[in-house]
């Protein structure tokens, strides 16, 4: 890699190992893994389950320690956690007694007052929740939970957006909705996204670029470019060739 590309990748993930350690043995999950993620695009991370794409995705925020190796953004090592490091999960991680207006604005407690409202009143809108601000979780659909989950994740001002397998326990129906709002918001906010998902569909619609995990001890086995143009329909011949791409990676994989 030139130093060029280098110094312009937004997250560089270099010869990262990671190894749990627990009482009865020592599970290595990560081995070797280098990335470079660029400036404001939307990347998948494919593999399948259980080869450490969240383990990945964790370290990648701070929030484990690596074994072996750095990872950086915007040129700093990553070393903790930082409260604008906020991922979107496929268990929705908002509060029930809060209201949307208080979850969205819920890591922005350093904002005075009038500052926070106006950061929440600006991602309530992006996401299209208004008239729901006073609402409380139990009171809305799983579509409009996932999308209190998406604002409060930007409204704290990161960069970045770590989303983690976000539309799992979504309906079918709302799972589409739902990808369509998240590249509508990906191009509104000009952010960097890191997806994780072991759906190679979603990872085709949304990617501009897609990185395939091999089996645990994880790899990156390749990255492939998505030139498809935007909006994606999955019945496109190159849609479907790209997916088939993936699979054949995947499924190799499996075989060995
Ligand atoms: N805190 C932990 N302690 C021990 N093992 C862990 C821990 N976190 C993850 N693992 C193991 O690491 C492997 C990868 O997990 P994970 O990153 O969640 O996979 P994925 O997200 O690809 O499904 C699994 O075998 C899992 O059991
Ligand atoms: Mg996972």
């Amino acid at each position: 890699m030139s130093a060029a590309a280098v110094a312009s990748a937004k997250i560089r993930v270099a010869g990262v190992f990671k190894s749990f350690r627990t009482k009865k043995e020592t599970v290595d999950v990560l081995e070797g893994v280098d990335l470079d993620v660029r400036p404001q695009e939307f990347l998948a991370i494919v593999g399948p389950s259980g080869c450490g794409k969240s383990t990945l995705l964790n370290c990648i925020a701070g929030f484990e320690q690596l074994t072996k190796g750095s990872i950086e953004i915007d040129g700093e090592r990553v070393r903790k956690p930082s409260r604008k490091r906020v991922f979107v999960f496929q268990e929705t991680g908002i509060f029930p007694w809060l209201t949307v207006r208080d979850n969205i604005g819920f890591g922005l407690g350093d904002l005075e007052p009038g500052a926070r409202d106006e950061v929440v009143a600006r991602y309530v809108a992006l996401v299209g929740l208004q008239g729901f601000e006073k609402a409380y979780p139990a009171e809305l659909s799983g579509g409009m939970k996932q999308r209190v989950e998406f604002a409060r994740a930007l409204a704290v001002e990161s960069d970045v957006l770590y989303l983690d397998e976000p539309f799992g326990a979504l309906d079918a129906f709302t799972r589409l909705e739902m990808r369509r709002e998240i590249a509508r918001i990906w191009k509104a906010t000009g952010k960097t996204c890191l997806l994780v998902t072991h759906d190679v569909e979603e990872a085709v619609e949304l990617a501009d670029r897609i990185a395939v995990m091999t089996r645990r001890p994880a790899r990156i086995e390749r990255i492939l470019e998505n030139p498809l143009p935007r909006p994606r329909d999955p019945d496109d011949t190159g849609f479907r060739e790209l997916k088939d791409q993936i699979f054949d990676i995947l499924g190799v994989e499996r075989r060995v």
